[in-house]
């Protein structure tokens, strides 16, 4: 970096429907972050520690209905309060950067709106669990829901892949999700960015390195 001068270790997660691209972008940051000097870990939710992945196949997987809508935000909120103490805030503390492929936005659009049990509600839950604990910039790939689930569902590993309990919820749950997640980036425009992501993965790539760049006053490469 331009003065050698180490940057305080940021969080950012990245937000957006089933097959939106996350997980695509989320490595191809840490690859240019890198090329830039700065270390970072990529991690994802829910899980990201041993114990939150334990936690994750119970919520992944299986019957569509399998919990009640508060047991499903209380296993996202558990496994979240330990992905935060024993892997976010240690990589922090060490100057890593954290990318997070979904974040507590998650839970405000899926269980918050799409399960109906409210925003607040959700803010409630999370605040007694680990406080006001947030990333310091959220992108929030957007695109029209039938988009992303068809590629979601072109996936390499879609066919043998059983973690699709929430993309076989119907149409209008995603298209809830969707709204949530415009609603959270106009509530809190400081944090999160939309990134429009019917682009292509270079051009989106493009877009949320300028984010960061700017964000954080990253030197031009
Ligand atoms: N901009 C893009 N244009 C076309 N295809 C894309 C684009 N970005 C990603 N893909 C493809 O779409 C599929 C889903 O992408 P990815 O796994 O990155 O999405 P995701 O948001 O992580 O999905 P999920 O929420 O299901 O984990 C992959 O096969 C990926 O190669
Ligand atoms: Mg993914």
């Amino acid at each position: 970096m331009a003065d050698n001068k180490p940057l305080k270790a940021k969080f950012i997660s990245l937000e957006g429907g089933e097959g939106a691209g996350k997980s695509t972008q989320i490595r191809l940051l840490a690859d240019w972050l890198s090329s830039q000097g700065i270390p970072s870990i990529c991690t994802r939710e829910p899980g990201g520690s041993d114990g939150a992945e334990l936690i994750r196949d119970l919520l992944v997987k299986g019957a569509v209905d399998r919990w009640t809508p508060i047991t499903e935000a209380l296993l996202m909120t558990a496994a979240r309060t330990e992905h935060i103490a024993r892997t976010i805030k240690p990589a922090l503390a060490t100057d890593k950067w954290v990318l997070c492929d979904r974040f507590f936005d998650s839970s405000i659009a899926y269980q918050g709106a799409g399960r109906a049990l409210g925003t607040r509600y959700i803010k409630d839950m999370q605040t007694l669990a680990f406080d006001a604990f947030k990333p310091d910039l959220t992108l929030i790939l957007d695109l029209p829901v039938k988009i992303g689930l068809a590629r979601a569902k072109s996936r390499e590993n879609a066919k043998t892949d059983s973690e699709d309990r929430f993309e076989r919820l119907d149409l209008s749950f995603h298209e809830t999700l969707r709204a949530a997640y415009l609603a959270i980036a106009s509530d809190e425009p400081e944090r999160c960015k939309v990134v429009k992501a019917d682009q292509t993965v270079d051009s989106i790539q493009t877009t949320i390195r300028q984010i960061v760049k700017q964000k954080f006053n990253l030197p031009n490469d």
